[in-house]
């Protein structure tokens, strides 16, 4: 009956979804009101167990593959169908925001919940996954759940992976995995039918624009350093500044001189150094150990390759006689979305009566190693003030309610009535 009369556009519940978004903002809430939800850790496995909670409530089955990714599938009538694949991540920065990652994990469950409500069938099974560890802040590199279900990256180099506190990806999963045994082990990697990611912008565009939906046309590249330092420690207070090797120094200059080399008058370039660490720390030793990380993007390969390229080489250069060890912990090459799925979330959000532009994605996301699978799209909502990446990162309920009936709609449509 309800089939007749309503889309499943129009039975995404606005107030559940944003309920849902406050209640998985609980798992690592901080007091400033952002989200410390590393991958694999305590709070990360409550979201998990929250998102299980929710989804087999609802009936639908849960799986969790080798390297940690969980999903969430409604079947289809066809059960050898491909899937039609949307999420996220649950995973945050150490001071992030309630809705990176985790508004496209509700924003798919909502989506299954509105079908569900409508008792709309598909051909194809429509799966939700939550992404494992897409932020790569405590394990570099990002994006590693779908760098391995993708086959970009080999599991067991995964695994070896160490965290800041020297545990490795294994031994935090194999907690994680103990934590969930309601969803069975699943064979790594697929072929879904399809890819469609929701998320919220992170950058200022759509808000500026006063337009409600961004149809993502790509991803650009990006690059991720581990910059080693290594001087001798010395007292600070006898030893000559000639006999001195000073891992801090040398960090400094070689930052000057990457920022030198990164100047960009377009302003296209993106260089950051997100973490710094000195060794022993201490006001009266000239430290002897530093290490600093890289983050670099540009939406050309070419101009990743020549400006990744000279990296070590400024290093050394700028080494002051300290042992300098530089390794690429990422390396990401810019992405284009398939054209059919940028039009159907194009023609889609129109027909919804929805706002819309084209937008290219400075940040990274899990649907990049989906893109060769499969067609592959994103669809943005704005945030606030474009902030993300901190703890007052916000959206407005309307928003995400709207990116979920883009997503409904698109997934139905790709899934098969
Ligand atoms: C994703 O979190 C990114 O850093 O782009
Ligand atoms: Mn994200
Ligand atoms: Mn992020």
């Amino acid at each position: 009956m309800l089939r007749n009369v309503k889309r499943p556009a129009d039975a995404i519940d606005e107030q559940r979804l944003w309920r849902r978004q406050m209640e998985l903002a609980r798992f690592g809430a901080r007091p400033d009101g952002g989200v410390n939800r590393q991958a694999l850790s305590a709070e990360d496995i409550a979201a998990r167990r929250q998102l299980i909670a929710w989804a087999t409530a609802r009936g639908f089955a849960c799986s969790v593959d080798s390297i940690g990714n969980l999903f969430v599938r409604r079947a289809g009538r066809n059960p050898d169908a491909a899937p039609v694949l949307t999420g996220s991540h649950l995973d945050s920065q150490p001071a992030g925001g309630k809705f990176d990652g985790a508004y496209g994990v509700m924003a798919g469950l909502e989506a299954l919940e509105a079908l569900e409500d409508l008792g709309i069938s598909t051909e194809r099974p429509i799966e939700l996954v939550a992404w494992c560890n897409e932020e790569g802040g405590r394990f570099p590199p990002g994006a590693m759940g779908s760098a391995a279900y993708g086959g970009a990256q080999k599991l067991d180099d995964l695994l070896a992976i160490r965290d800041w506190e020297g545990v490795t990806v294994e031994a935090a999963l194999r907690t994680t995995l103990a934590a969930t045994p309601e969803a069975p082990l699943r064979t790594l990697g697929g072929k879904p039918a399809a890819y469609v990611e929701a998320h919220i912008e992170q950058g200022p565009l759509l808000e500026a624009a006063r337009t409600t939906i961004g149809v993502v046309t790509g991803i650009q590249g990006a690059q991720w350093y581990h910059v080693e330092v290594i001087g001798s420690e010395a007292h600070a207070g006898t030893a000559p500044l000639k006999t001195r090797r000073d891992a801090l120094k040398a960090a400094m200059a070689m930052i000057a001189a990457l920022e030198q080399l990164m100047a960009d008058e377009t302003d296209t370039v993106r260089f950051t150094v997100g973490r710094f660490d000195v060794t022993p720390n201490s006001t009266n030793t000239v430290p002897g150990r530093v290490l600093f990380t890289i983050d670099f993007r540009h939406p050309d390969a070419a101009v990743l390759a020549r400006l990744g390229g000279a990296i070590e080489g400024v290093c050394r250069a700028h080494a002051r006689g300290c042992e300098v060890h530089v390794s690429k912990t990422l390396d990401m090459s810019p992405i284009r979305f398939d054209a059919a799925i940028q039009q159907r979330i194009d023609f889609t959000a129109g027909e919804l009566g929805l706002s819309r532009m084209a937008i290219a994605s400075g940040a990274f996301h899990d649907a990049k190693y989906m893109n060769p699978l499969c067609p592959s799209g994103m669809i943005f909502v704005p945030c606030e003030k474009g902030i993300s990446h901190n703890p007052v990162e916000n959206a407005t309920a309307g928003d995400l309610a709207a990116g979920a009936r883009v997503l409904v709609e698109v997934l139905l449509q790709l899934a098969g009535q």
